[in-house]
């Protein structure tokens, strides 16, 4: 890597406009797209104030692409519709051992195949978006909507610091659609919901609302105040290079594009490949930055995809495979007192036998008596059942 000088190459305003800006995208690169920064903060701030303060002086040198211009634009009233050329597709769901091993079985016949390569990923609980590039420009944005048409939230999205304006490296196409998941890391999220309650604002419920909500903001400078992160995942259109043999091909690519790609994926082979990288993920999941909510698996060669082909709105060579949800609501049916040995005593609900988070739930703790106040909690209600 070139070592970083704060000295420009020259005094021309153009010239060491270009210059910061170039720096400034090396950067952001490092810090948001690789988690490695480089660049101390006072440093980058420095550089950043002296960009802004040559454009504010020579308007016209300003670029759409200049990291001074993710503050986000004017409000509008609303989103422009976006129709996806290549339709935005769900995936199927997989829960059991079972279930993914008829998910191989039928890809493997299908393909008259012994065993079949998968690419393993996350599956982050986000929102997919699509980025249109040209000549390696970000030129729009779009949400899934209903999987044919979608809400242009490029004004939004191109505040988001790990998303390039800009594609690198010299594959770049003249069309390439990104498709990916747009989220929030929990730390930010937790920092996002401490900023709200000290502004009195209503907090979010979880990060996949958090990131949500601040996607669809009418109003990008919010936006642009809201910690949101990316990982690429798919394509849509692309034109001006042959499309990659395998889906791992195409990652790789992604990353050599500047653009974010989780390191947390695999190439395996048959079933038991694929449970075996559902349990190692299982492991790790509490320790990921991230919220996921399963696991994709996805038939890597992109001449096997083609043949598996689509059955309604899902792809035949792609599952999900979902870890048990979490949350379920049930009855309570009636609180009683548990006495310890040290005779602490502790109410406990009794509850409806519900299935959450791979278990039958018969009883919670209430903990303390306070606590069932606080929670108002009566025999007869609803309540949710959370395992933690
Ligand atoms: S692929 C053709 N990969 O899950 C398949 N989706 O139910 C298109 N998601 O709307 C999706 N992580 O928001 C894919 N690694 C991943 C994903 C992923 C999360 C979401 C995405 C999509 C939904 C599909």
């Amino acid at each position: 890597m070139a070592p970083h000088t704060a000295q420009a190459p020259t005094d021309q305003p153009a010239e060491r406009a270009a210059w910061l800006r170039a720096e400034l995208d090396r950067a952001n690169y490092q810090y948001y797209v690789l988690d490695q920064p480089e660049l101390p903060d006072a440093e980058y701030d420095r550089l950043f104030l002296e960009l802004q303060r040559i454009e504010s002086e020579h308007p016209d040198l300003i670029t759409p692409e200049s990291p001074t211009q993710r503050v986000g634009g004017q409000a509008s009233s609303g989103f422009a519709p976006v129709h996806h050329a290549v339709p935005m597709l769900s995936l199927n769901n997989g829960f059991t051992d079972e279930d993914i091993v008829a998910f191989d079985k039928r890809v493997a016949d299908v393909l008259h195949s012994e065993s079949v390569e998968y690419a393993c990923e996350l599956k982050f609980d986000g929102l997919a978006i699509a980025l249109r590039y040209e000549n390696g420009r970000l030129v729009r944005a779009a949400t899934r909507g209903d999987g044919a048409t979608g809400e242009d939230v490029t004004q939004n999205v191109r505040t988001i610091r790990s998303i390039p304006l800009k594609l690198k490296g010299d594959r770049v196409p003249r069309l390439v659609e990104v498709r990916g998941e747009v989220l929030m890391f929990k730390r930010d999220f937790e920092r996002l919901n401490a900023r709200q309650r000290e502004a009195e604002q209503r907090e979010f419920a979880n990060p996949r609302n958090a990131a949500a909500g601040s996607l669809r903001q009418l109003d990008p400078r919010i936006t642009a105040h809201r910690p949101l992160s990316f990982f690429s995942y798919g394509i849509g259109e692309l034109d001006g290079i042959e499309m990659p043999g395998t889906h791992s091909a195409l990652l790789d690519w992604y990353g050599e594009l500047g653009l974010p790609v989780c390191a947390e994926r695999a190439t395996v082979n048959g079933a038991q490949g694929l449970l075996e990288f559902f349990r190692r993920i299982g492991e790790k999941r509490k320790s990921l930055p991230y919220e996921i909510d399963g696991v994709v698996y996805k038939v890597n060669r992109r001449e096997e995809q083609d043949r598996l082909g689509f059955v309604s709105r899902a792809p035949r060579f792609a599952l999900a495979h979902k870890f048990p949800a979490e949350e379920a609501m049930t009855e309570l049916l009636d609180i009683y007192v548990n006495v310890g040995r040290t005779g602490a005593i502790t109410p406990v609900a009794r509850l409806k036998p519900v299935f959450v988070g791979g278990v039958t739930v018969t009883n919670a703790t209430l903990h303390n008596e306070d606590e069932v106040r606080r929670k108002d909690a009566r025999i007869g209600d609803t309540v949710v059942v959370r395992r933690a």
